[in-house]
């Protein structure tokens, strides 16, 4: 049933350009400008005409709101809260007319996120879900939404769940500042295009796993780890960081790069991993600068970069590179290389990758 991977999280990192791809299906066509989520066909005015969205969720399923955010903000111009499920459900929140709550979730079982989504509804909240397990709990307690078409996923690692997630939110957010007007036709055209050649590129990054389980033994000493990324790529530093930790017990931390002066700084020695999401985008001057600063003071780093890239590879310990896409797509790309390097990490120090000791797949107690 692993499919000859050794372990069902590596084969569900394999499955990722086809998890992918289904989570599209049907949904998108970059030829024609088709892009319909049928389980929000009837709300998709009120998703445009909303004055605030309200994403909940927790662990991996929190980080794929925090990139939502990024693009709804971005493309829809649609002001984004991201709310821990259980912080949410135990403050006495404020819902006004026209706000909309989405509930992410792979399992649907999640017990933070199903009684935050109770309480939304008492106050009078219109609610969708993404959710990965047809007719559970969370999907049956929304009022709307649209499935990830990940596959059942059995490690307790979140990997092909969270790009499912992802490209699920992108669709609504494009189709969103399309019913708008807030995205122009030749913004929208790329989109659909490069969203239907991310499952390429998703594959040729998956093509780099020896070379990344080369750099993963070089690191599997490490006691801490720190990642860094800007935008849309920061979501990607928390959820490398997450991966690492559950699954190899190395204490990691993501954080946004700017912020690492702030005090995370102090960390850095030549005994400190950093791994940066540095692909070449708006951001990429800055996070050029953040990686001199870690340079400067002996940090070993792991940068991800854009292909082609010829300045960052003169100033890092090592590189691992992935195709140039969208900007706004960038997350589907660059968290690849990440999940590999905790996987094999993880299988290099002995620990049990599916089953991590003191996690459950789905947390159905607070
Ligand atoms: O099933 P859910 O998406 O609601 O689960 C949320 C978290 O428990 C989950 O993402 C957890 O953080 C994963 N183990 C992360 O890999």
């Amino acid at each position: 049933e692993k499919g000859g991977y050794e372990h069902f999280m590596l084969k569900e990192i394999f499955e990722q350009p086809r998890s992918i791809a289904d989570s599209m299906r049907g949904r998108v066509r970059a030829d024609d400008g088709h892009l319909q989520l049928g389980g929000l066909r009837s709300y998709l005015d009120r998703l445009a005409a909303s004055k605030r969205i309200v994403i909940v969720g927790c662990g991996t399923s929190w980080h794929a709101g925090l990139v939502g955010e990024y693009l709804f903000e971005e493309l829809a111009r649609i002001n984004v809260e991201v709310e821990y499920a259980s912080e949410f459900r135990y403050r006495n929140p404020i819902i006004k007319e026209n706000d909309i709550v989405i509930a992410i979730s792979q399992s649907g079982e999640t017990a933070d996120t199903l009684a935050a989504i109770e309480l939304a509804k008492s106050k009078g909240a219109l609610i969708f879900g993404v959710c990965n397990v047809v007719g559970s709990s969370i999907a049956r307690a929304t009022d709307a939404g649209a499935y990830t078409h990940a596959g059942p996923e059995i490690g307790v690692a979140s990997t092909k769940a969270f790009t499912a997630q992802v490209t699920v939110l992108t669709l609504m957010a494009i189709a969103a500042a399309k019913s708008k007007g807030t995205i122009s036709e030749e913004d929208y055209r790329q989109l659909l295009i490069e969203l239907e050649n991310i499952p390429s590129k998703v594959q040729q990054v998956l093509e780099k796993a020896e070379k990344i389980k080369e750099i993963a033994y070089i690191f599997t000493y490490a006691r801490n780890f720190i990642y860094l990324g800007r935008g849309l790529n920061f979501p990607v530093a928390l959820e490398g960081a997450l991966k690492l930790k559950e699954i190899s017990y190395i204490h990691a931390e993501g954080y946004p790069a700017a912020e690492m002066k702030h005090g995370p700084i102090a960390l850095i020695d030549e005994d400190m991993p950093v791994v940066f999401l540095a692909t070449k985008d708006s951001s990429y001057d800055k996070i050029v600068s953040n990686i001199q600063e870690v340079k400067a003071r002996k940090g070993r780093v792991i940068a991800i970069i854009t292909e082609g890239d010829t300045l960052i590879p003169t100033m890092v310990d090592f590189v691992i590179e992935v195709p140039k896409t969208h900007e706004m797509l960038v997350p589907l790309v660059s968290v690849i290389p990440l999940q590999l390097l905790s996987y094999y990490v993880a299988v290099m120090r002995g620990r049990n990758v599916d089953q991590p000791r003191n996690l459950a797949k789905s947390v159905t107690v607070e």
